[in-house]
């Protein structure tokens, strides 16, 4: 049976680091309020002309190095992103350029905000499965930080940006269970009526701005605990994996309440579970495989182990995905 394997994963953060220090003496916040109810205690921010392109070109090729692969090899780039360089082409598009990736393939942008990484390995992992792609680049890259209300307490301090990508390519050698290697499921979800809960206040067709984040803060906690947790049980049921076997909760990186909040109702001890949110604050798309990658540099993350991924987001959208490294 054909899984698609992640065999590579790298990321960038820009060099720029916002503390919670520095943000205090810019809006009506402190240190001691941001790290208690988010668990963040810096954020890194794009530097002057840095574009998403630019911070997902380095953890495409991190990525690509780890696999030991170079772009000849790549048959698609699926780039998710809420920030994109321009409203077209596809940042994915630049990418693909800018790697080298010269007549071949194919590349476009996915766009489901926190959740777009999810989704960005959901459509590439059935892309491999149908046959049509045998390697591809599952990038999360967003440069967060532009859609931010600077004097907006309740939203500035929450985010940061950055990219994480990987590797993921077509192995035929799966017996169809839970012990093979590569993606076992993947579970999408999404519930439009739900969308002014967080939403951007400008775009092409309403403002022809790039407009702000507006978020009811409260209401998506609530809904980001609930619709987690029941997509990771989704995603365990289809699977017939109980808790006890996860080795790693890989999650999005909002905030260290909801990530809590969430290991505690599946029993999953903290010990199992990667946590980024203190250094990189909420990267939206960029966030799992940034904390992917920081755990398998790190060792924590070996071959063989059950990885499970979710995230929720502005749509609202909201998803999982397991895998076997
Ligand atoms: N500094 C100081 N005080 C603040 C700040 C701040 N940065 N922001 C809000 N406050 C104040 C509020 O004005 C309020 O004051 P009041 O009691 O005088 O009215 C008080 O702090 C409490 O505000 P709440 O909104 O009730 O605080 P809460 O405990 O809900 O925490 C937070 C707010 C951190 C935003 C939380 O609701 C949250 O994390 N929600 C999830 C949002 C999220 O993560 N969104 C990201 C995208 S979606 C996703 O990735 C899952």
């Amino acid at each position: 049976m054909r899984r698609s394997v992640i065999t590579g994963c790298g990321s960038y953060l820009p060099k720029k680091v916002l503390t919670n220090k520095e943000l205090a003496t810019m809006v009506d916040t402190s240190d001691e309020w941001i790290l208690q109810r988010t668990g963040i205690q810096q954020r890194h921010i794009a530097g002057e002309g840095e574009k998403t392109s630019d911070m997902a070109t380095f953890a495409a090729q991190a990525a690509m190095k780890m696999a030991g692969v170079t772009a000849q090899d790549i048959d698609a780039i699926f780039l998710a992103t809420t920030t994109p360089d321009n409203t077209f082409p596809a940042t994915a598009a630049t990418v693909q350029s800018n790697i080298g990736m010269h007549d071949k393939g194919f590349a476009f942008d996915i766009q489901a905000v926190c959740s777009g990484f999810i989704y960005a390995l959901a459509t590439a992992d059935n892309f491999i499965k149908a046959g049509q792609v045998k390697r591809a680049l599952v990038i999360g890259a967003e440069h967060f930080t532009s859609l931010i209300d600077w004097k907006d307490r309740t939203t500035c301090v929450l985010f940061g940006d950055g990219a994480g990508a990987v590797v993921l390519e077509a192995n035929d050698n799966g017996k169809g269970t839970k012990d093979d290697r590569g993606i076992l499921s993947t579970h999408l979800h999404s519930q439009g009526e739900l969308r002014s809960l967080l939403y951007v206040d400008g775009g092409p067709s309403s403002t022809k701005t790039v407009g702000h984040v507006r978020m009811n803060g409260k209401e998506v906690f609530r809904h980001a605990v609930t619709r987690m947790s029941e997509a990771i049980m989704e995603a365990m049921r289809a699977n017939d994996v109980d808790p006890s076997e996860i080795k790693w909760l890989v999650p999005h990186q909002a905030n260290k309440r909801i990530i809590d909040a969430t290991a505690e109702k599946l029993n999953l001890s903290p010990d199992n579970v990667v946590v980024t949110v203190a250094q990189h604050g909420n990267t939206s798309a960029a966030s799992i495989p940034l904390a992917l990658s920081v755990a398998v540099n790190d060792g924590r993350i070996q071959r063989g182990d059950l990885i499970l991924m979710e995230a929720m987001g502005g749509g609202l959208t909201w998803g999982a995905a397991l895998a076997r490294w």
